[in-house]
C-alpha cells in the first residue's frame, strides 16, 4: 500500500452529526473507486461539548441505510495541527469563519459544497435540532460535495 499523500479534515461544530458524515461517505466512495490509500481522512468539531462520543444515532442510521459506516469518535480542532492537514473541509461558513480564527490557512480550508456544482446554497445545515429527514437531506448533500471533492483530489493523477 503506498503512503496517503493527501491529508483531509472534515468539520462541523459538534463532530457528531455533519462532519462524521461527511468523513464516511468519502471514504465509502474512495473505497469503491480504489483509491482510499491516497487519502488519510479525519473529523473534528469547532465546539467540544461531545468530544470521545460515537456520531449521533441518527447519523449512523442514515449511513447504514446506504451501507456506509462511521468509525469515528468526536474530537474538538486545535491550534497545533493547522500544519497537518492539506485541505481542511468545513461543513458551514461559521465553521469556516471558526477554523480561521484558529489560525488555519484561507487557501486550506473549503466550505464542503463548493465541490458540488450542483449546490444552491453555501451551507450544510446543521440537522441536530430537526427530525429524521434533515438527515436524509444532510446526506444526499454530502453525497453530492463528497462525489465531486473526490472527482477534484483525483483529476490530476
Ligand atoms: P454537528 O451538529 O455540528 O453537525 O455535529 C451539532 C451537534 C451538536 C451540537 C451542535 C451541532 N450541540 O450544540 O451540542
Amino acid at each position: 500500500m503506498r503512503q496517503p499523500s493527501q491529508t483531509l479534515l472534515f468539520v462541523c461544530l459538534g463532530n457528531i452529526c455533519r462532519s462524521p458524515l461527511a468523513e464516511g461517505i468519502f471514504l465509502h466512495l474512495a473505497q469503491q473507486r480504489g483509491v482510499a490509500d491516497r487519502f488519510s481522512v479525519d473529523s473534528a468539531g469547532t465546539g467540544g461539548w461531545h468530544i470521545g462520543k460515537g456520531p449521533d444515532p441518527r447519523s449512523v442510521a442514515v449511513a447504514r441505510k446506504h451501507g456506509v459506516a462511521l468509525p469515528s469518535r468526536a474530537r474538538q480542532v486545535r491550534g497545533d495541527e493547522t500544519e497537518h492537514w492539506n485541505l481542511v473541509l468545513a461543513m458551514d461558513t461559521q465553521n469556516r469563519i471558526d477554523l480561521l480564527d484558529l489560525g488555519f490557512d484561507a487557501s486550506k480550508v473549503r466550505v464542503i459544497r463548493v465541490f458540488d456544482p450542483t449546490a444552491d446554497a453555501e451551507d450544510v445545515p446543521d440537522p441536530y435540532y430537526g427530525g429524521d429527514d434533515g438527515f436524509e437531506h444532510v446526506y444526499a448533500m454530502l453525497l453530492a460535495a463528497c462525489n465531486g471533492l473526490l472527482e477534484h483530489l483525483t483529476r490530476e493523477s
